[in-house]
């Protein structure tokens, strides 16, 4: 037992550490002046439908000014919105009417690289070899006699050598800078005062507007190993993601100087009590996980083993407990996320069809139970598949270039979502919308699933209104219950049972009143690929 001081009020527990938040991916979520793309106003439009939903914040994908090469994740300016999504003013408007809903709203930041039309890149590309312009990114000589050998052998995330040449002022071809992802996102050189100085500018300027916190792209990215050693080149299976495959030897993540940015970003985000850093961590290692997450970095980190799972009972409670354990260690909360803007769709994942909409309805119940943060990525809730065969003509995700055509990349889980009526873009934009929107998802609108108590929004609606007030979702803990092979049953400090069933036959529930379950139960049976809460 700790000791506790006699009269000692423990502090209630920050929002944060239980709150449910939404991913937007604001291209694909909401068009409100019939340009094709979705934009702030249109989001701010829809908050009803959120507040309905009942999540208690939103992470919104990079708003800011942007040439779009990756979606946003090449920022040209980071303390300004980007006139697509509607500028300043509409991010204002949203704060406003989002903190009117009781809703927080964090935001994308991207500290690891910026746009090449960043004006300090255009700078650095203006400026000779060795100059201060060229010290804010990494420029360097290429190898070979003439130069024309990149610096080292590493790969660019989206395919291709993660450097690319440039022409000096004289016309001649000249040194090489680092870009980790696509050639339109140059890195920045976080040995370089200026660089950490300005993102301090940055975080600050949003949490003045009234931001809640942040979502921290590439966490794991920014710090660079001394000489930028060659790494070792593995072969990686062509339908994976890429994102996903480095492992944690990989020279371009994860280095230890990574830790001391995360403590200088926490000390300025102590300025502002209630806000938020969450960092987007691809790192395996529980312990080196944890790190990201120690009392004085981040708050939060993503932890992907959820989203890399297949519907299988042992991987589930394998990625469980490491997920808990990670964070157990320093004292922080887990995070659970079964899908995002990177990787496929769950639905998809789990199998698709009939079958991959009972899983993922399953697992959302599963994830739902869980102590921790829950981020569900918009168009989960409406239990929308990848979209695999999109016309080649309209992929977008720089991956499908890079790869030489070989890789689709991460447009299929980037479709706009369906929101009534009969035809595609289903109200999503006046216009013709960026992406193409099956004409098979009329059955699968908001519209409609509203209306029927059996869809998953009326599941994703009723989950996290349980999770939000009964008492029996309390406490950090859970406990492993003895289940049948093929099932998981865990129960939470408070009360809360889950039993998930894997296999492919119906099971006898436990005893216990029967709160929700994701698929209908008759005789205290559950169906094969589902999940009840029982107190
Ligand atoms: C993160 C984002 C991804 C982006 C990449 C480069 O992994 O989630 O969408 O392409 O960073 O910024």
């Amino acid at each position: 037992m700790p000791f506790v001081a006699p009269g000692f009020v423990p502090a209630p527990a920050p929002w944060w550490r239980s709150a449910v938040f939404y991913q937007v991916y604001p291209r694909s979520f909401a068009d409100s002046d019939g340009d094709g793309v979705g934009d702030l106003r249109g989001l701010r439009d829809k908050l009803g439908y959120l507040e309905l939903l009942g999540v208690d914040a939103l992470w919104i994908c990079p708003v800011m000014r942007s040439p779009m090469a990756d979606g946003g994740y090449d920022v040209a300016d980071p303390r300004d919105i980007d006139p697509l999504f509607g500028g300043l003013r509409a991010l204002d408007d949203l704060i406003d009417e989002a903190h009117d809903r009781e809703m927080r709203v964090t935001m994308d930041l991207v500290p690891n690289h910026t746009s090449d039309q960043h004006r300090w890149f255009r700078a650095a590309l203006a400026a000779a070899p060795g100059s201060p312009e060229r010290a804010r990114y990494w420029f360097r000589d290429g190898r070979g006699p003439d130069g024309g050998v990149p610096p080292n052998n590493w790969p660019s995330i989206f395919g291709g050598p993660a450097w690319t040449r440039v022409t000096e002022a004289d016309g001649r071809p000249g040194q090489w800078y680092l870009h980790i992802f696509a050639p339109e996102q140059p890195d920045l050189n976080w040995d370089n005062p200026e660089v950490a100085q300005d993102f301090e500018h940055t975080v600050r300027f949003w949490l003045q507007r009234g931001i809640d916190g942040f979502r921290i792209d590439v966490a794991h990215g920014m710090a660079k190993p001394a000489g930028l050693p060659d790494m070792e080149l593995q072969q990686r299976p062509v339908d994976d993601s890429h994102l996903v495959v480095h492992d944690d030897n990989d020279p371009r993540f994860n280095n230890p100087g990574v830790h001391e940015i995360h403590r200088r970003l926490r000390k300025l985000m102590d300025e502002f009590p209630n806000a938020v850093a969450i960092g987007e961590v691809w790192v395996d290692d529980n312990t080196r996980f944890g790190d990201y997450v120690r009392p004085d970095e981040l708050h939060l980190a993503f932890n992907f083993r959820l989203a890399e799972t297949p519907f299988h009972p042992d991987r589930i409670r394998d990625a469980v407990d490491n997920s808990l354990h990670a964070v157990a260690a320093v004292g922080a909360s887990a995070t659970w996320t079964l899908s995002n803007h990177d990787v496929e769709r769950e639905v998809t994942r789990y199998g698709g069809g009939a079958v991959g909409q009972a899983r993922a309805r399953a697992m959302i119940m599963l994830e739902l139970a869980l102590p921790g943060s829950v981020f569900i990525y918009n168009g989960a809730e409406l239990g929308l598949p990848n979209v695999d065969d999109l016309p080649e003509a309209v992929l977008q995700d720089p991956t499908w270039v890079r790869s030489g055509y070989t890789e689709r990349g991460r447009d299929g889980c980037r479709v706009p979502l369906p929101w009534e009526g009969e035809q595609p873009p289903f109200a999503f934009t006046s216009g013709a919308s960026w992406l193409p929107v099956p004409a098979s998802w009329s059955a699968v609108t908001v519209e409609k699933q509203l209306e029927r108590l059996d869809s998953m929004l009326s599941l994703y609606r009723m989950a996290i209104e349980l999770r939000a007030v009964r008492p029996e979702f309390g406490g950090p803990g859970l406990e492993w219950y003895g289940s049948p092979p093929g099932c998981l049953a865990f129960r939470r400090d408070g009360g809360l049972l889950c039993v998930l069933n894997a296999t492919n036959a119906v099971i006898t529930l436990p005893a216990g009143e029967v709160l929700l379950a994701s698929a209908p139960i008759s005789a205290r049976k559950l169906p094969a690929n589902a999940t009840a809460w029982l107190v």
